[in-house]
């Protein structure tokens, strides 16, 4: 707790209490060089990969268990989606060494970049990079015009931090409120994905264009959010359409055009880009009604991630049968899961809130967290 006190300051909204690290920001920046001199101060040795990503080494060699997560938040969001992993981490190198363990593999933590994609709209873009999933070229624009390639230029694939890193286990708040017992281990991940819908009509005077004058695009968008609504629930699925811009978002003017995100999830890909496709549908046939039109591009899309079984049932067993759960929400394990056996830890949340300032996990969960973790790293490395 007096770790996660330190940082706890750092980018949180005063009024709100709900955190503002956007990746790059100076927030997050610092967060940074907070993990830095964490890493100096137990002789951890740090390696940049070039794409915003940092590991802290102890041992040399190949066949590295590597645990982390990220320092990245939502607009808004809780003070463990993301620090909780990297403190825990911190924490339980901290534990092994109190016991005086001498791992035969080495040991590394990743602090990924823009796990979020809260700025440049891409989950897991660090991750991303590091694993060759997206170009370093990629053309990415946050919402103030700032490009990637301004903020940074993308090392890409590193092929020789992939081939060091054995496996890979992230410890993580459970954002759900599926676990009764203060740790859990992951089975899947849902695949789920970002999808921009741009509507535009004709903006006009809201006194003196008649109502049947009008092609008004935020009716049609108001018919999506509810049809969005409708098509998930019939299909067991999410959808949430949490973001929205509208121009010239003036209260005595019809809009011109009104942007939103479309966030899908569900058990399987075939679900989700059906449940995608009706909603592009009913929001296309709204549109005709309207006079106005639609038009939907693929921002983010991660496929279905199932865990490593053997490392899954390890950890589960190495933990006195821990509890073994799927989730809806996205990390960067699931991008390294394609390259390395990876695993997750989830720590318990009581109220099951999470990307919101109200998100908690108790003080004893927490260490919970951190002597499982030590656990499995010990039984990986040591
Ligand atoms: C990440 O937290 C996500 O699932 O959106
Ligand atoms: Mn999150
Ligand atoms: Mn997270």
């Amino acid at each position: 707790m007096r770790l996660l006190d330190e940082i706890a300051g750092i980018g949180r909204d005063q009024e709100t209490g709900g955190y503002l690290r956007y990746a790059w920001s100076s927030a997050e920046l610092e967060l940074r060089d907070w993990f830095r001199a964490q890493a100096r101060q137990r002789d951890l040795e740090l390696q940049e990969d070039g794409n915003g990503n940092i590991f802290a080494w102890w041992g040399e060699g190949p066949g590295a268990v590597v645990t982390g997560s990220h320092f990245d938040s939502v607009p808004q969001g809780g003070a463990f989606d993301g620090p909780l992993g990297i403190v825990s981490a911190l924490l339980a190198v901290d534990e092994l060494r109190s016991l005086n363990k001498k791992p035969k593999h080495p040991i590394g933590i990743a602090v990924f970049a823009e796990e979020e994609g809260s700025r440049f709209g891409l989950a897991c873009l660090g991750s991303r990079l590091l694993t060759g999933a997206v170009e370093p070229g990629i053309e990415l624009v946050d919402r103030d015009g700032v490009h990637l390639r301004e903020v940074i230029t993308p090392a890409g694939r590193r092929d020789d931090i992939l081939g060091r890193i054995g496996c890979f286990v992230e410890l993580h708040i459970e954002q759900g409120r599926a676990l009764s017992r203060p740790v859990g281990v992951a089975s899947a991940i849902w695949p789920h994905g970002r999808w921009r819908l741009d509507f535009t009509g004709e903006p006009n005077h809201a006194g003196t264009t008649l109502m049947t004058d009008r092609r008004d695009p935020m009716l049609t968008f108001a018919f999506t959010v509810l049809a969005a609504n409708k098509e998930a629930r019939q299909r067991g699925a999410h959808a949430t359409i949490g973001r929205v811009s509208a121009q010239p978002n003036a209260t005595n003017a019809i809009a011109g055009r009104v942007t939103a995100w479309l966030d899908a999830r569900a058990a399987s890909t075939e679900v989700v880009d059906q449940l995608v496709s009706a909603v592009l549908d009913k929001a296309r046939e709204r549109s005709k009604k309207d006079g106005t039109a639609v038009e939907l591009t693929t921002e983010s899309v991660s496929g279905e991630t199932r865990f490593d079984t053997a490392l899954r049932d390890r950890l589960s067993h190495v933990l006195d049968d821990a509890p073994v759960l799927p989730t809806g929400a996205g990390h960067d394990a699931g991008v390294l899961s394609a390259h390395v056996p990876t695993a997750m830890l989830f720590v318990r949340n009581p109220t099951g809130i999470s990307h919101s300032p109200a998100e908690h996990a108790t003080d004893s969960d927490c260490a919970a967290g951190v002597t499982a973790l030590a656990r499995v790293l010990m039984d990986l490395a040591c």
